[in-house]
């Protein structure tokens, strides 16, 4: 196999640190973040100090005779810098190959991924619920879930992407009481708009409250549908199909796609059975006529998992079923059905003590899959509250995409590109759109962030528009030239002893994708992987303003039309996988 320049970099220096200081000794070998800190960075000698009762410098002295020593092929030269800090620089042909060839950047190529090829993990993600529109609640939960799904495929996960809609709540009773008050019909239902049937659920809302016989009807209508009454399934269907048509647009304006839709009706019929199986196993029991799991009466069985810190109820005193017993059965369900080794929910944090619950339970039905609760904080306006609309509701999604695709077309007529054609409405949408999930990705997911339009629109930046101009303008320059002439060129022609200071930092940067898709994919963090387009793209900038390409000849302008093919190949891969579409032209 052969390893990521890193690895390779790590493994060689990891051996001098062993023989030097004993096994366990590490090296902790990262790249730099400033050129003059070297392409590398061994910072293992601090921590050494103390058990080696020598000063940091010194050691570090002692790893560099090491290095030169052992004459590793790549090496161009190690210092000792700073407190005790092995800086190193990487010969340029060394990693050339690395940069350029594509077939290495899978990090399975490289041995950087910890998940085994064909692991079969399912992601649960987006998930909106029934009869409102998407907001910007959705817009994290989806790009991100979207996100890993193409990261997971990357690294040769079998992947199972399933919107598991929130469409079996107990809202469907007011929703049918005020359907049938109103006089309509399941077939005019099912073409109303989601602003619309919002309206309707409201309307219910506000008369239940004081209307203790249309509060009465309601419920009845809610227990037709549980028990499958026709006249009810029909209306709750019409209003599934109004769902779907409004969020299938929302999933194409993002170019989302799942592999199934089970959503929380699909698994009605197993809830009782659920409840029941929980009290035979005698991992729940009656509370004051509900069913409840109390996980510090079950210690042994969740085998050292920390109990959560409140019992799960998983059905109510009524009878009724909870959204704890929906999962319970789904869980089973894709343990089961689907065969998943891992389970990924990708759903805000403030829903993190149900899933503690859940996969508490999990481990006490002795359930094999792992499960994780990919967890993320709030989309804030940039006044620091929750971005609302101008009605005050929660931000609609489709508004908030159709707001971001209009400034993207006002940037695009700044730049004098012609508004007319179908290109650069397309471009438009995607230039907007891809802003606005880039600026969402970039953010670490655990962390809230304000979503501030005129920034995350702007070309200049950690920006969605700035990496897709970058893609496009190396994109219009390769077009220009024959392009058999930077595919084919062999590394010998490319004479890589030549090359300028600018390319050698373009091909390291080019060198890391595989550690950063490994890196994003392992931790499940696409924002580690927009770093490093951002740091390709900045590359590559300093790069073309030193270096003239299609000005330059033989194999100068060989190696520069190589780095722009790789560089575009490379941005065009990343933002694909973080859910980005690139353009050609901008
Ligand atoms: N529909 C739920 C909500 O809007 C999210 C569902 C997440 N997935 C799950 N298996 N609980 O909050």
């Amino acid at each position: 196999m052969t390893l990521s320049l890193l690895g390779r970099v790590s493994a060689d220096i990891q051996r001098v640190f062993a023989s030097r200081f004993g096994e366990d000794a590490a090296a902790h070998v990262v790249r730099s973040v400033q050129p003059h800190f070297g392409h590398f960075q061994a910072n293992g000698c601090l921590a050494l100090a103390k058990p080696q009762k020598r000063a940091p410098r010194v050691l570090a002295e002692e790893v560099v005779t090491g290095i030169r020593a052992e004459g590793f092929g790549w090496i161009e030269r190690a210092e000792v810098a700073g407190p005790g800090f092995v800086n190193v620089w990487v010969k340029p042909e060394s990693f050339f190959e690395l940069a350029l060839s594509e077939r290495s950047w899978k990090p399975a190529a490289c041995g950087a991924s910890v998940r085994p090829q064909g692991l079969r993990v399912l992601i649960d993600y987006s998930a909106p619920n029934i009869a409102k529109r998407m907001h910007v609640g959705h817009l994290r939960t989806t790009v991100i879930g979207e996100s890993l799904k193409r990261l997971l495929r990357y690294v040769d996960c079998e992947v199972v992407a399933d919107n598991h809609l929130g469409d079996w709540g107990t809202n469907f009773g007011l929703l049918l009481a005020q359907a049938e008050d109103e006089g309509l019909a399941a077939s005019e239902l099912a073409t109303q708009t989601l602003e619309a049937l919002e309206g309707l659920y409201q309307r219910a809302r506000l008369r239940a409250k004081d209307d203790e016989r249309f509060a009465a009807k309601a419920r009845a209508h809610l227990a037709d549908l549980h028990a499958g009454e026709t006249g009810a399934l029909e209306i709750w269907t019409a209003l599934c199909a109004a769902t779907r048509k409004e969020v299938d647009a929302v999933y194409a304006r993002l170019g989302v796609a799942f592999d199934m839709w089970r959503g929380e009706s699909y698994y009605r019929d197993r809830l009782a059975g659920v409840v029941e199986g929980l009290l035979s196993a005698g991992l729940a029991r009656e509370d004051d006529g509900a069913v409840v799991v109390f996980f510090e009466e079950n210690l042994a069985r969740l085998g050292g998992m920390a109990a959560p810190k409140a019992p799960f109820i998983v059905r109510k005193r009524d009878g009724a079923f909870l959204y704890s017993t929906s999962d319970i059965a789904t869980l089973i369900s894709r343990n089961e059905e689907l065969s998943a080794d891992e389970i990924l929910y990708v759903v805000d944090a403030r829903q993190s003590l149900h899933f503690q619950q859940l996969f508490a339970l999990g481990k006490m039905l002795g359930l094999g899959a792992r499960c994780t609760h990919v967890s993320f904080g709030s989309v804030l306006g940039t006044d620091g509250s929750p971005l609302k609309s101008r009605a005050g509701n929660l931000m609609p999604l489709l508004a908030l995409l159709d707001a971001a695709t209009e400034k993207a077309r006002e940037r695009m007529a700044e730049q004098g590109i012609d508004l007319e054609s179908d290109v650069s409405a397309d471009t438009a949408r995607a230039v907007g759109v891809g802003a606005v999930i880039y600026a969402d990705l970039r953010q670490h997911r655990g962390s809230d962030y304000r979503f501030d339009l005129d920034k995350l629109i702007s070309f200049q930046g950690n920006s969605g528009p700035y990496l897709l101009y970058a893609y496009a303008r190396i994109a219009s320059m390769l077009r220009q030239v024959d392009s058999a002439t930077h595919v084919e060129a062999s590394l010998d022609s490319l004479d890589v002893h030549s090359a300028v200071a600018e390319e050698v930092a373009l091909a390291v940067a080019l060198s890391a994708f595989p550690d950063a898709v490994a890196h994003a994919a392992n931790a499940l963090e696409p924002h580690l992987l927009a770093d490093h387009l951002y740091s390709v793209a900045r590359e590559f900038s300093a790069f073309y303003a030193a270096c003239s390409v299609l000005g330059s000849e033989g194999a100068v302008r060989a190696r520069r039309l190589a780095l722009c093919h790789a560089t575009a190949q490379q941005l065009a891969t990343g933002l694909e996988l973080l859910g980005l579409e690139v353009v050609e032209r901008m």
